[in-house]
């Protein structure tokens, strides 16, 4: 893949070798798929995109004494579970751009592309089932179930300035922190792991999750769209209360608070009051505060693994949580 991210040496050696595999297998997968719904699925997947969720599946396993390529169609599976949000993702949100291309729905329209979406989540579901594991195919649907749950709370909270911390992380959770925390404990779980073992990488992946999602937070509010290969800026737009907004709401006097809140609410913010918002969250480093807030999620995570048995994987785990606090897309 040519627009590999610059991320942390350790990272980037593992993916170096793991990346031509996972890639491969996405393609040869999705070449048996029906041309009527393969060209959105190609279009995302071939857009690249960090590939996070199956290399921690890799990870996790092999930390945990997986060896061979037994760990390949689970790891590829939670890249299409990912995927196929992200299809889903930018309808809702009215995206139209992703890693660095038109977003599909852009591209093949919303039909075709929220049906594609359906088909990628089948296609994951069966490799996993192929498997034979129940306990596998239980953690991805409810994954599946809790992104889907969050996407829904979301929305149903745009512009809703009553929405407290909980309620933000209830929804980031939701929305991302599963899938971390299913592309781990499932990794756990054909490795053969103990219980012990399967409970840690559960609390790392979501621990990391969350953290993830709060960068991610963060950035919307700092990266620009060359850089992120996502239209920036979206979330104030969108009427999305991200713990930047948040905070910036929080900051303000109770007047003004309730003259912003008002016009928030309504969608009614001009066009010079949202260049101000923006340029306010910048100087009170609100974006800079939600990435200590991920700091502390991730230095959940890294104690997750001290239940872990020392490999090279687990300082690759170690290293991931470092990636994450500092990415800039
Ligand atoms: C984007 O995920 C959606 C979020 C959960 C924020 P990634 O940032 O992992 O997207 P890609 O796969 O690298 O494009
Ligand atoms: C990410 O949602 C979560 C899912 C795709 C399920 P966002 O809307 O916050 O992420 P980006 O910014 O579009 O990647
Ligand atoms: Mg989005
Ligand atoms: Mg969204």
């Amino acid at each position: 893949m040519d627009n590999t991210p610059p991320m942390h040496k350790l990272i980037l050696s593992y993916l170096e070798n793991e990346l031509p595999r996972i890639n491969a297998f996405l393609e040869r997968e999705t070449d048996k798929l029906d041309g009527s719904v393969r060209p959105p699925i190609q279009h995302v997947l071939a857009a690249g995109g960090k590939r996070i969720r199956p290399l921690l599946t890799l990870l996790a396993s092999r930390a945990l004494g997986a060896q061979g390529d037994t760990p390949y169609p689970l790891a590829c599976s939670l890249e299409m579970l990912h995927s196929a949000t992200l299809l889903h993702d930018d309808i809702l949100d009215e995206a139209a751009l992703r890693r660095g291309r038109k977003s599909a729905h852009i591209v093949y329209g919303p039909n075709v592309t929220i049906l594609a979406g359906d088909v990628l989540l089948a296609l994951a579901n069966r490799l996993v089932a192929d498997y034979g594991e129940p306990r596998l195919t239980a953690i991805l649907s409810e994954a599946i179930l809790r992104t889907a749950t969050g996407e829904v709370k979301e929305i149903a909270n745009v512009r809703n300035t009553d929405l407290t911390n909980d309620d933000y992380l209830d929804i980031i959770t939701g929305k991302t922190a599963y899938l971390f925390q299913a592309a781990c404990e499932a990794g756990a779980i054909v490795a053969g792991a103990t219980p012990e073992q399967e409970q840690a990488a559960h609390n790392y992946g979501l621990y990391l999750g969350i953290a993830f999602q709060l960068v991610d937070d963060a950035l919307d509010y700092v990266s620009p769209s060359d850089v992120s290969g996502k239209p920036s800026g979206g979330d104030l737009k969108e009427g999305k209360l991200t713990l930047p907004l948040i905070g910036y709401f929080d900051s303000l006097p109770d007047a003004e608070r309730q003259q912003v809140l008002t016009k928030f609410r309504d969608n009614a913010l001009t066009e010079d009051e949202t260049a101000h918002i923006l340029g306010e969250i910048t100087r009170l480093a609100l974006p800079q505060k939600t990435r200590e807030a991920a700091e502390r999620y991730a230095n959940m995570a890294h104690d997750a693994l001290s239940a872990f048995p020392e490999t090279p994987e687990r300082e690759v785990l170690h290293s991931v949580l470092d990636y994450v606090l500092s990415r800039e897309k």
